[in-house]
């Protein structure tokens, strides 16, 4: 069952997102963010649940999830542009010393996501191994 172990790398990064969110961002550029990958969290979920069969197959769902994750993709050099330090981010200093290598893992994302073919749920199944490791990818990197 390889799509099983898939699922649950999405689902972990999921976990992640919940646990780590204690203090409350009160600063506009890291709410908004935060909000892009609260985005990603929310296609993520409805491309995992139809991989892992929880969610019924639907293409045209599946589609505009790659579509939040292909358009956002392209948003994180924007949304993170300005460093702006608020007690309630878990973005690494990292990012920004690092600004290259946080760029090409946002590329990877893009490219995982353009590659998804979302009309089957065998084709979500196959995708979602590269659009997880592309979140872990970054998170492991730049996220506290
Ligand atoms: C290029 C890097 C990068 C990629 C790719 C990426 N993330 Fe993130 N993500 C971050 C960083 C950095 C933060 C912390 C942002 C902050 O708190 O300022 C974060 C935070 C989050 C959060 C918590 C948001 C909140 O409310 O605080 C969730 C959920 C999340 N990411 C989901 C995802 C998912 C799902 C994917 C893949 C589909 C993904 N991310 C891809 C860098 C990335």
């Amino acid at each position: 069952m390889k799509f099983s172990a898939k699922t649950l790398i999405v689902g972990l990064v999921l976990v992640a997102g919940v646990a780590l969110a204690e203090t409350a961002a009160t600063d506009a550029n890291v709410i908004a963010r935060q909000d892009l990958m609260k985005s990603f969290g929310g296609a993520a979920k409805t491309l995992g649940g139809m991989a892992g069969g929880e969610v019924a197959f639907d293409a045209a769902a599946a589609e505009a999830a790659k579509a939040v994750l292909i358009a956002g993709s392209a948003e994180i050099a924007a949304k993170f542009e300005v460093n702006a330090a608020d007690p309630g981010s878990e973005a690494k200093p990292d990012v920004w010393t690092n600004w290259d290598d946080f760029a090409l893992k946002a590329k990877g994302l893009n490219d995982a996501a353009t590659a998804l073919d979302a009309s089957t749920v065998e084709g979500v199944q196959a995708g979602m191994g590269a659009i997880g490791g592309a979140c872990k990818a970054c998170h492991t990197a730049y996220r506290m």
